[in-house]
């Protein structure tokens, strides 16, 4: 029988959108479903219960339409969005570029969603489910004023999530990455601290963020209430990691754009690290980039996130890639004699 690598093969001269609108299509079928639960993988974190640490990243399911497909594959939890007050197109076609040999993915979408109105029907149907639903929230392209969008979104969506995510590190619109500079992020994180909040709250970063940027944002997440915790990362401009091995159609690796998968991994394992020994292992980090084996799980767990999520390698490896890293995750955890996968959040283990 043919496997999904050799099926994405077959169909690789689709465009990488339309692919995309393929999966979703299937997923909304709910043909697909897993439930295979995993004991030693169940973890409470910041007042939830995860049936296992990994979630599906933001992006993927940009205007909350699949999420019960979604949760079909496995995952202890989503993350939906990112969502904008307008909606918008992005930026102009073709604007995902998939590098197959290295597992990665360049892609300057540009926030294309449908905006907050529809996202929050969708979210508002989802009501019924049970599973943890996170909001990644960011501003419009156009928006004069990117405070009040944070604003209008956080109000908005609070009540009917279970975090939301302040996205300040997509290198598609333009500034975005300029909020997490000393001052700006201070500005913003002070405005919507004066939102009566109940749902924990994340800042998502840049991994190309200046150490100088990274420690003033961990000082800031330690010592203000308004914070739980990171999303350590979002996808990276530089491409240093790829020029390291033979590529077929090398014009893609100049393309504009943030990239993502397995050439961005050891940069966000390092990050997490500096993270956890910056804020003392006090705060939550959700850790991402580059995820798709169950060695690549554990890794990032052990340098310090207490949750984990992957986009990338769902496009090369399927819906089979969530169960795939969640056995084998399980297995690895008894194969150490480590009881819970809490025991191992920041441990510094090795996998082997
Ligand atoms: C096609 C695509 C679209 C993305 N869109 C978003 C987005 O809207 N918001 C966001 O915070 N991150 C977005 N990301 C970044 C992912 O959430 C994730 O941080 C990054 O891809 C690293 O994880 P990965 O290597 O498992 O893909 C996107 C990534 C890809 C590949």
């Amino acid at each position: 029988m043919m496997n999904f690598k050799s099926f994405s093969k077959f169909i690789d001269f689709l465009p990488p959108e339309f692919l995309h609108s393929l999966f979703i299509g299937f997923l909304k079928t709910q043909f697909y479903k897993k439930n295979d639960s995993f004991e030693n993988l169940k973890i409470k974190v910041f007042g939830n219960e995860f049936k296992n640490p990994l979630g599906l990243a933001a992006g993927f399911d940009k205007n909350a339409e699949v999420i019960q497909g979604a949760l079909n594959l496995g995952f202890g939890f989503l993350e939906l969005g990112t969502v904008t007050p307008m909606p918008q197109y992005g930026n102009q076609k073709p604007r995902v570029f998939k590098i197959p040999e290295v597992e990665a993915v360049i892609q300057r979408l540009g926030f294309n969603n449908r905006g907050v109105e529809e996202f929050l029907d969708k979210l508002k149907k989802a009501q019924k489910i049970k599973s943890i639903l996170g909001v990644n929230i960011g501003k419009n392209k156009n928006s004069k004023d990117f405070i009040s969008d944070y604003h209008l979104l956080y109000q908005k969506l609070e009540a009917y999530s279970d975090y939301i995510t302040i996205n300040i590190s997509s290198p598609n619109t333009p500034g975005l990455r300029d909020i997490q500079e000393k001052g700006n992020i201070e500005k913003l994180v002070s405005s919507l601290s004066t939102i009566k909040k109940k749902k924990p709250t994340f800042l998502k970063l840049s991994p190309d963020l200046s150490r100088k940027n990274l420690e003033n944002i961990c000082r800031l997440v330690l010592k203000n209430k308004f914070l739980n915790g990171l999303i350590l990362t979002n996808t990276t401009i530089e491409r240093d990691e790829l020029y390291k091995k033979p590529v077929k159609n090398s014009w893609k690796l100049k393309e504009e754009g943030g990239l993502s998968g397995t050439p961005l991994r050891e940069k966000t394992n390092k990050i997490i690290r500096s993270v956890y020994e910056l804020t003392y292992g006090k705060i939550t980090i959700i850790g991402v980039g580059g995820i798709s084996t169950g060695r690549d799980a554990f890794e990032k767990i052990s340098m310090g996130a207490s949750l984990l999520q992957i986009y990338t390698s769902l496009i090369y490896h399927g819906p089979n890639v969530v169960m795939s890293i969640l056995s084998d995750l399980s297995c690895s955890l008894k194969r150490k004699g480590i009881k819970n996968i809490t025991d191992l959040v920041g441990k510094n283990i090795n996998y082997d």
